[in-house]
């Protein structure tokens, strides 16, 4: 077995991370113990939320230490095993690091059934970004036939299954995104029914124009104005599912004001933050219904996969806070 590639925190980056941020070392391949396995990743998975990982301060969970690994999802195989549902050649994916190889007691691990989807679908569709936009849709957003559902960053990895769940529940959908390519994709390819091209169009006279019955549902993926923007145009009783503010997560001042605070309370509405991990009794469900909808044809993943392993990780990363990713980013070992 050769070293074991591994991206450690070194220091916390003051706005966008750089590869000065990262130790990027090869040190020996860990040997599980009893109970556990070595899996080595064949993909690693790019999240937006890696940011807020390694940022100070109170979050959902404790930030990324100086020293340690870099958190992450990957998809990958056994290569040896002391766990009694694991064999060596079985595919995984899980919370493993940003490493080439790890081991895993299988807390945070599935088995990922490439028949139903390519092992890379595993950290995309029907792994992490998958599980955020069902239950956020569905649950948080509480979706229901009739409605009219948008979503911003709606040609990524979350928001173009929010769109496409929303279709398959029988819900209009419209989706922000920025730049025409984008715009076009969620519209011809995916079957949402109106797109806005933040950059180029005005989000607020296009949102009237797209959604006459108003929004029912907004999913929230960005912050800053297009959040002003959507709650200008919420229908009475909406729910608005906050599931991201990306728009926040290198900014070194602070985000615009909500100016559209008011309409939270004329309309009545349901805001609320949720993180995927909440729901995580619920995964198996969440998953047979994925997988299902995939099968049919009805779910498409798109997944923007990258080359230069993990030595190309930081930059990578970054496509994510300037839209350079289109689809699920994942960097292929
Ligand atoms: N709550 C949870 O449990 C949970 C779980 C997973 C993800 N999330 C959140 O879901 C959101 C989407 O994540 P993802 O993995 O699906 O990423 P993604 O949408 O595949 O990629 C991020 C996209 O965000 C858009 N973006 C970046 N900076 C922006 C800005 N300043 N203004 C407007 N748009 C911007 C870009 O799309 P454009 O080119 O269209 O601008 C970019 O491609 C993120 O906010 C993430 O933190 C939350």
């Amino acid at each position: 077995m050769t070293e074991n590639r591994v991206v450690r925190l070194k220091s916390r980056p003051a706005t966008m991370a750089s590869r000065e941020n990262f130790d990027i070392v090869d040190e020996p391949v860990p040997e599980p113990g009893e109970g556990e396995f070595l899996m080595r990743a064949d993909y690693v998975s790019l999240d937006p939320a890696m940011r807020g990982w390694i940022a100070p301060g109170r979050s959902y969970v404790p930030p990324v230490e100086i020293g340690a690994v870099m958190r992450g999802f990957s998809a990958g195989h056994v290569v040896k095993s002391n766990h009694p549902d694991y064999r060596e050649g079985d595919a995984v994916a899980g919370l493993f690091g940003v490493q080439r190889y790890a081991v895993s007691d299988g807390e945070r691990a599935v088995r990922a059934d490439t028949s139903l989807a390519p092992l890379e679908a595993w950290i995309g569709g029907l792994g992490m970004p998958g599980l955020t936009a069902y239950f956020g849709l569905l649950e948080v957003g509480a979706v229901k036939e009739g409605d009219t559902v948008v979503v911003s960053a709606a040609s990524g990895a979350v928001g173009s299954l929010v769109g496409q769940i929303a279709k398959i529940k029988g819900a209009r959908a419209i989706g922000i995104a920025g730049g025409g390519e984008k715009c076009r994709y969620i519209v011809d390819e995916l079957g949402f029914d109106g797109a806005i091209d933040y950059k180029a169009q005005d989000v607020s006279e296009e949102l009237k124009r797209l959604c006459p019955d108003r929004i029912d549902v907004y999913f929230e993926n960005v912050g800053g104005d297009i959040m002003n923007a959507v709650l200008g145009h919420m229908n009475t009783f909406g729910r608005v599912a906050v599931c991201g503010l990306i728009a926040h997560y290198n900014a070194t001042e602070p985000p615009p004001r909500l100016t559209n605070l008011r309409s939270i309370l004329v309309n009545r509405l349901n805001v609320r933050g949720f993180i995927v991990f909440d729901f995580a009794e619920r995964n198996a469900e969440a998953l047979t219904a994925l997988a299902a909808w995939h099968s049919e044809g009805r779910l498409k993943f798109r997944q923007d996969v990258r080359e230069g392993g993990l030595d190309a990780f930081p930059d990578v990363l970054n496509l994510l806070y300037t839209g350079g990713n289109f689809g699920k980013l994942v960097l292929k070992l």
